[in-house]
C-alpha cells in the first residue's frame, strides 16, 4: 500500500534525491532555487508517493504557470518531474501521484495541469485523469545544401534557394525587456490559451535558467518590436532549436524567416521548432520551408467540473517554453 500526500518543506531531502535520481548530472540546488522556487507563476507543489514502511517511492510536481485564456488571466500548471523509483514501478504509483494532484486542484485554485509527457509517463497521466488535447509536431527545416545531400555542384543554388530575405533582425533581449512587454501585449489578442510570455516570463524561463543554453532575443522590423524568441543549440550545435517564438498578429513568418537568417549565420544545419498540430495548420509552416518530422501527444488535465476551454485542442498555443527542461541536449 502507499500513501500520496503533498511534500512539506520537511520533504526537501527526499524531492531531492528524487530529482537527482531522475536527472542524473543535475545541479539540484540550482533546480530547485530555479523551478520549484522562482517561478513567477509561484512556488512548485510536489506529491509523494510513501510506502508503508515509510520509504519514499516518487514524486510528481506541478509548477504554476499563468495561462492566458480568451482574454483573461488564469492559474495553471505545467506538470513536471514525475518520478517513480525503478523498484516501485508498474504498480500505479505513477497514475496515483497524478490523481492526487488531480484533487488538489480545486484547493490551489489550479484550473489545469498541461505537458507534452515523456512516453513512460503517457498511460499513467491519462489513468490519473488526463486526457490527451492534441499532438506537439516537431518542424524542421535546412539551413544549408549539406542537410538535404545535395551534391556539390548544385550546393550554392541550394543555399541561394534556402536563404531567407527578412526585413528583421534578432538582437539580444535584457531583463525584465519592456520590449517583450510590448510583444506580449500585442501578440495575446491573437492567442486564445497560452502560457503569459511577458518580460517577466522570459526572464525566469530563459535567462535565469540554471543550464544557461536558451538566449533571448527581440525581433526588431526598423524600428519596431514584433517579436521575441529563445534558441538554442542542440545536438553539438548541429540543430538550432527554436525554444519559443511570440510574435505579433500577422509577424508569424516575418519572425520565423528572421530566425533562419539569424541561424544560417551560424554551423547549425538545420533548425527546429515544436508547435502543436492545430494551432501549426494555421501558421503556414511549409510555405516557410518546414517539413513535419514526428509527434508526441500532448496531454491536459482539469478537476472534475472544471473548464473545458482548457482541453480544447483548439485554442492552445504551446512551444518548447512549456516545458520543465532548460537544456534539451
Ligand atoms: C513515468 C513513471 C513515473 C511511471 O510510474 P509508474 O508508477 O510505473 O506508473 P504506473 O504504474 O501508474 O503506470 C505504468 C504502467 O504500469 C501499468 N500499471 C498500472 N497499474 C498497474 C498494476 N497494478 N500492475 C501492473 N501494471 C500496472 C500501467 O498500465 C502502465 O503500463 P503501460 O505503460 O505498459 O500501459 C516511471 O516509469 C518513471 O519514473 N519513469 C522514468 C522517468 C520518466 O520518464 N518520467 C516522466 C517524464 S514526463
Amino acid at each position: 500500500m502507499f500513501d500520496v500526500r503533498e511534500a512539506t518543506a520537511a520533504d526537501r531531502p527526499h524531492v531531492e534525491a528524487l530529482i537527482a535520481e531522475m536527472i542524473p548530472g543535475c545541479d539540484v540546488a540550482a533546480r530547485m532555487r530555479w523551478l520549484y522556487e522562482s517561478n513567477p507563476g509561484g512556488p512548485a507543489i510536489t506529491w509523494l508517493a510513501v510506502a508503508a514502511t515509510g520509504e519514499v517511492a516518487g514524486c510528481t510536481s506541478f509548477f504554476p504557470f499563468r495561462l492566458w485564456l480568451d482574454g483573461e488571466e488564469k492559474l495553471g500548471a505545467l506538470g513536471g518531474d514525475g518520478y517513480v523509483r525503478p523498484a516501485f514501478r508498474r504498480r500505479g504509483i505513477g497514475a496515483l501521484l497524478h490523481k492526487a494532484s488531480r484533487d488538489a486542484m480545486p484547493r490551489h485554485d489550479i484550473s489545469c495541469m498541461y505537458g507534452a509527457p515523456g512516453a513512460m509517463n503517457v498511460t499513467p497521466l491519462k489513468h490519473g485523469g488526463s486526457r490527451e488535447s492534441g499532438q506537439v509536431v516537431r518542424w524542421v527545416r535546412p539551413l544549408r545544401g549539406e542537410a538535404l545531400h545535395v551534391p556539390a555542384p548544385l550546393a550554392s543554388a541550394v543555399a541561394w534557394a534556402l536563404k531567407p530575405r527578412p526585413r528583421a533582425r534578432l538582437v539580444p533581449a535584457v531583463a525584465n525587456d519592456p520590449r517583450i512587454d510590448g510583444v506580449w501585449e500585442a501578440a495575446r489578442g491573437g492567442l486564445r490559451l497560452a502560457a503569459i510570455r511577458d518580460g517577466a516570463f522570459y526572464t525566469w524561463r530563459f535567462q535565469n535558467a540554471p543550464a544557461g543554453r536558451q538566449p533571448t532575443f527581440v525581433i526588431i522590423d526598423h524600428d519596431r518590436p514584433i517579436g521575441a524568441c529563445a534558441l538554442e543549440p542542440i545536438d553539438g550545435g548541429r540543430i538550432l532549436r527554436i525554444v519559443d517564438l511570440l510574435a505579433v498578429p500577422g509577424e508569424w513568418r516575418t519572425c520565423l524567416l528572421s530566425i533562419v537568417d539569424y541561424c544560417t549565420a551560424t554551423s547549425a544545419e538545420l533548425v527546429d521548432i515544436k508547435l502543436l498540430e492545430r494551432d501549426s495548420q494555421r501558421r503556414s509552416m511549409y510555405r516557410s520551408l518546414f517539413v513535419d518530422r514526428g509527434k508526441k501527444p500532448f496531454l491536459c488535465m482539469i478537476p472534475p467540473g472544471g473548464d473545458r476551454r482548457f482541453v480544447d485542442p483548439k485554442r492552445w498555443f504551446y512551444t518548447n517554453a512549456d516545458s520543465d527542461l532548460d537544456d534539451h541536449t
